[in-house]
């Protein structure tokens, strides 16, 4: 049994996130869309709504399933034993970081491998900021969005009730 693990912090879930995902989903026999503190960032969506998005729009997935862990992604891939932390590569800004990053994880455990796949070209642009930005000033985000979602993106980000 291959295990992939999708890092992020998925706020929100993005097209070019879900197209990685589905992707790993083709070469693993089971992926963890995980979500992870990143220190640098504070979320805008809480926990539980992250967690839904990604349930919600992996839904047609059934080897795809969602979790959260408060520590290092290290620790996350020796307690359970996952073979690979996946990540979407969009332009060459990305990659320093990335590579920093995956030696880093390498290095606190050397048993997981770090793999990159290329964004598709559509998605090069997209990111979580850019989607909130967009969307919390009326802006249409309906392509960059897994369209599940869509309205309770622009509900949250509009502070509209239901
Ligand atoms: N398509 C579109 N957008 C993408 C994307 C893709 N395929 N992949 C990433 N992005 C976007 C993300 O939405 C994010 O956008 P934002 O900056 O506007 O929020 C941006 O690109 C950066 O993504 P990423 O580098 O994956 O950052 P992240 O915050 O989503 O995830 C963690 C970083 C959580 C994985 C990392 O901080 C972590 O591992 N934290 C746990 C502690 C730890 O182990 N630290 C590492 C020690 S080596």
């Amino acid at each position: 049994m291959r295990t992939a693990v999708c890092p992020g912090s998925f706020d929100p879930i993005t097209n070019g996130h879900l197209d990685i995902i589905q992707r790993a989903a083709s070469l693993f026999d089971s992926v963890i869309v995980l979500i992870l503190h990143n220190p640098a960032k504070e979320p805008c969506f809480s926990l539980s709504q992250r967690m839904d998005f990604i349930r919600k729009a992996t839904q047609d997935y059934p080897q795809v399933r969602v979790d959260y862990y408060d520590g290092l992604l290290a620790d996350y891939m020796r307690k359970t034993k996952a073979n690979a932390i996946i990540k979407g590569l969009r332009a060459m800004s990305d990659f320093e970081y990335e590579f920093q990053m995956a030696l880093a994880n390498k290095k606190l455990y050397p048993e997981a491998e770090t793999l990159f796949l290329t964004t598709q070209t559509e998605n090069m642009y997209v990111s979580s900021s850019l989607i909130r930005q967009i969307g919390s000033l009326h802006g249409d985000i309906s392509d960059l969005i897994p369209p599940v979602i869509l309205q309770e993106v622009k509900q949250v980000l509009n502070h509209e009730e239901d």
